[in-house]
């Protein structure tokens, strides 16, 4: 859905909406504004904290409800938390909080006063906080016929409409934000288009809805069936071919570059909009969050829609394999023989180790067609890297120490964190095949890492190339400040960085 809540900048001033949220730094102190309104109220802000034992301690709040002598309904302090923290706070995870806070008051309209004592970058930190504000507004709700059912979840349910930030850097902050706003809508598109169920977003939907990114200046081209088929991509539409629905490939391409002929830099994507597990079928318990199987390629899409947003210096390429994965008189049996648009044949042992087949066929197109900068792709591939990793980290998997190091950082620097797996001979060897080139599983063991080493089989060498293993975090994650739903837009703030720390070398 799009974002429904209007931000805006200001001076800071005390002209404040009637609710209004105010950070705190160390020990509750407060700043020019919060000073301002504890004169005021004659001390009601310093003897509140101190009644409440208010330490203004990060993320904690408490309230005041129509204090004496101020124009306000109700004063929200929130805990910044100490400015002098090791790295700082996270604004964006505050930002979330705040847009909680107010959310639980029911109200449409509120202001947010950011003047934190010691803090410094005003601009920035105040765009920070819009962004967690508006990743923490996002909900899923389009399918929802009745108001205010039981869990308070209902179609038209009030939410805060405007946000008014006071900043004492306003205009630093609305040139921040432009930033923060791209990223907020991929992110919200990346969260909707794993959100929608599989009957609605089928390949041919997907691949309608990345075409509207052509209205934000993408080059979106989408192959149907015919033109994969005279590309040889036999590994994507053997996955393909048991659905009644037609698989897509989906090529979104940004010119930010100022040279048009500057490597890109690729993002694949993993798109299987429903995975049943085809004739190696999955257990019924919890085959409904296999809706969210193209979770790789909804941040792909994201990603895209952020850079052009926000007219990113760059060259980047998004590609996308969607499928649909079922089990039909048409669908591939386990013990097929499928030649990669590589010329590579491929033994389906496991109709199920799909998610790898689609890849194999991008990642070679990407390849060959773009001759790109690097690769990272995305994919919800396997059950076996939550196991390793549970929900907190991605795996990533990687031939190049560089592009390795430069996604943990942008991991740590960003929230959405990787950690790194390893590639090696001896893991690579166990998916070699006695009837084909390679079999599509490795055995018991180490599920996540015979998964990459079965991609790296379709990356030249020379490529710098990344896999994320995004099973655990795309969906069904941990619950954050930012977010809440079951989708996590995971991965477009990942890429974004990745992206921006990488324009300089492009310009
Ligand atoms: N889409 C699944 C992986 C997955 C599982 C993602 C749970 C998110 C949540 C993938 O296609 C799959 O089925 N993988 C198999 C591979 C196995 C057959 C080698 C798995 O992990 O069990
Ligand atoms: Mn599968
Ligand atoms: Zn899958």
């Amino acid at each position: 859905m799009p974002i429904a809540l209007d931000i805006s900048f200001a001076a800071l001033t005390a002209s404040t909406e009637s609710v209004t949220a105010l950070l705190t730094g160390t020990d509750a102190a407060l700043g020019t504004i919060g000073t301002a309104l504890d004169k005021a109220s004659k001390g009601a802000l310093t003897a509140a904290s101190r009644a409440a034992d208010f330490k203004g301690k990060s993320k904690a709040a408490i309230e005041l409800l129509a204090p004496a002598g101020l124009d306000l309904q109700r004063l929200i302090l929130i805990g910044a938390g100490s400015t002098d923290d090791e790295g700082g706070q996270d604004w964006v995870a505050l930002g979330g909080v705040a847009h909680a806070q107010i959310m639980a008051r029911k109200t449409k309209v509120a202001s947010l006063v950011c003047d934190v004592p010691g803090a410094t970058a005003a601009g920035a930190m105040a765009a920070d906080l819009a962004l967690g504000a508006l990743l923490r507004s996002y909900s899923f709700k389009k399918y929802l016929t009745k108001a205010g059912d039981t869990n308070g979840n209902g179609a038209g349910d009030g939410h805060l409409e405007k946000l008014v930030v006071l900043t004492a850097d306003p205009a630093g902050a609305r040139q921040a934000f432009i930033h923060a706003k791209a990223l907020a809508e991929g992110i919200a598109l990346a969260r909707d288009l794993v959100n929608e169920p599989a009957n609605v977003l089928d390949p041919v939907e997907f691949a309608a809805r990345a075409r509207k990114l052509t209205k934000v200046g993408i080059e979106v081209d989408i192959l149907d069936v015919e033109a994969m088929e005279g590309l040889k991509m036999g590994a994507l539409l053997g996955v393909g071919q048991g659905s009644a629905k037609p698989s897509r490939l989906v090529v979104m391409q940004w010119h930010g570059a100022k040279s048009k002929k500057a490597k890109p830099l690729c993002f694949v994507g993993k798109g299987v909009t429903f995975d049943t597990g085809g004739i190696s079928i999955k257990p019924a318990a919890g085959m409904e969050d296999m809706k969210g199987d193209m979770g790789g390629a909804a941040c792909v899409t994201g990603l895209m829609h952020a850079l052009a947003a926000r007219k990113a210096p760059v060259n980047a390429v998004g590609l996308i394999g969607l499928v649909e994965n079922m089990p039909s008189a048409t669908a591939q049996r386990p013990g097929d023989i499928v030649t990669s648009m590589s010329g590579q044949t491929i033994e389906v042992l496991n109709t199920d180790a799909e998610g790898r087949l689609v890849l194999a066929d991008v990642l070679w197109y990407a390849q060959d067609r773009f001759k790109p900068k690097l690769i990272v792709d995305l994919a919800t591939l396997t059950g076996a890297i939550m196991v390793a990793l549970g929900k907190e980290y991605a795996g990533m998997f990687s031939n190049d120490d560089k592009l390795a190091a430069e996604l943990s950082a942008a991991g740590e620097a960003t929230g959405d964190k990787v950690w790194r797996m390893p590639l090696a001979k001896a893991y690579d060897k166990l998916i070699d095949s006695k009837n084909a080139d390679m079999k599509n599983i490795g055995g018991r063991f180490g599920g996540a890492i015979t998964a990459a080493q079965f991609l790296q089989r379709f990356i030249h060498k020379g490529t710098p190339w990344a896999h994320l293993d995004v099973a655990g975090v795309a969906m069904d994650s941990n619950k954050t400040d930012i977010s809440q739903g079951w989708a996590s837009g995971w991965g477009v703030r990942l890429l974004d960085r990745l992206v921006s720390d990488h324009e300089r070398n492009d310009k």
